[in-house]
């Protein structure tokens, strides 16, 4: 994203050369058990990029690690971008790294707003299902509905009231039925019936849902009848895949040699089987940019001209796959796969 207007946050030379902005940490804000919530803005207090609901920015913390996060605040409100964070005690350490370093008034860089879960336009009604932190990208789109007077309904899956993020920002819409709490006390199935909620696909409705894998399988399973088109969701971890033909399809290689052909030159690339697109074409000095690694956010997507592609990702959607790949974690099942580099 260009940041070439007066009102955008200035780039720092080393952010510049990766197209990130550096922001300060305006405040930092306990939002639930283990959940904080951070707003970063602009050092100089000038207006951030734009961003759609269900946008998410890469956070580059201090050691080197990169995280994506979804923000949740409103799209309308351009002086800052809210990010909830659930540390993560098991997880690989960047949560528990921004909940103990990322202060308030320290500086940070983030890479521009980028979305693959934005709301789709014509709905009469649409369905939030949110479970624990999925509910972050759920709460801009919210807050878009809202302003622009299409109905819906927030369902926000959580432990208890103490796990339950943003509820003074929710009051309103709670006290409307907009967002409406479902409780399971940690026993799965025992809060939201999302199968009787979503059994029986409404007309002119569009449902979105994100949250841990457990809560997504079981929205997936309750929407196979509803229309393509009418279901979208956002994983914030890459499914462990059960099918054994996708052996490592969240984020390991397998499978055979293939070789990539670069359009630009012709160049052959091996790739070998324990390596990524990604992981071969920088051993022969063609970067692709990345960030989740996993197939989950679109950052390495590549178009590519000819080949039969094993798709591993979890955010293109299919007529997006018949010209893309993601070069993190999808393989080619033909000896040659050309892409547009
Ligand atoms: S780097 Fe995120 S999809 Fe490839």
């Amino acid at each position: 994203m260009k940041n070439d207007g007066p009102l955008a946050p200035a780039l720092d030379a080393a952010a510049a050369s990766e197209n990130l902005l550096s922001v300060r940490v305006n405040q930092v804000r306990f939002e639930a058990r283990a959940i904080q919530s951070y707003e970063l803005v602009d050092p100089d207090g000038g207006q951030l990029p734009p961003f759609e609901a269900g946008a998410h920015i890469d956070v580059h913390l201090p050691n080197g690690l990169v995280r994506q996060y979804s923000i949740c605040s409103d799209p309308a409100h351009r002086h800052h971008y809210v990010i909830g964070v659930l540390r993560e005690e098991s997880g690989r350490g960047g949560s528990r790294m921004l909940h103990e370093r990322l202060h308030v008034q320290d500086s940070v860089r983030i890479s521009a707003p980028r979305n693959n879960f934005r709301l789709r336009g014509g709905a009469r009604k649409v369905l939030l299902l949110a479970g624990g932190i999925g509910v972050t990208p759920l709460k801009s789109m919210a807050h878009e509905l809202e302003r622009a007077g299409v109905d819906f309904e927030l369902h926000y899956c959580a432990k208890d009231a103490a796990c339950t993020a943003f509820r003074d920002e929710f009051a309103n819409m709670a006290a409307r039925g907009r967002v409406r709490y479902h409780f399971d006390a940690g026993v799965p199935g025992q809060g939201l019936d999302i199968g009787a909620l979503l059994g029986t696909p409404l007309p002119d409705t569009h449902v979105y849902y994100c949250g841990p894998p457990g809560f997504m399988k079981a929205c997936a399973a309750s929407t196979l009848v509803w229309p393509a088109g009418a279901v979208h969701c956002e994983h914030f971890k890459a499914p462990v895949d059960s099918d054994p033909s996708r052996e490592g399809a969240t984020s390991q290689p397998s499978a055979g040699t293939f070789a990539i052909r670069l359009h630009s030159t012709g160049a052959l690339v091996e790739v070998r089987p324990e390596q990524s697109m990604v992981d071969a074409l920088q051993g022969a000095g063609v970067h692709v940019a990345t960030s989740c690694s996993s197939g989950l956010c679109g950052t390495c997507k590549v178009r590519y001209r000819s080949g039969t592609i094993d798709h591993r990702d979890f955010i293109l959607r299919e007529d997006e796959q018949a010209e893309f790949l993601t070069a993190c974690v999808s393989r080619a099942t033909s000896a040659v796969v050309e892409l547009d580099l």
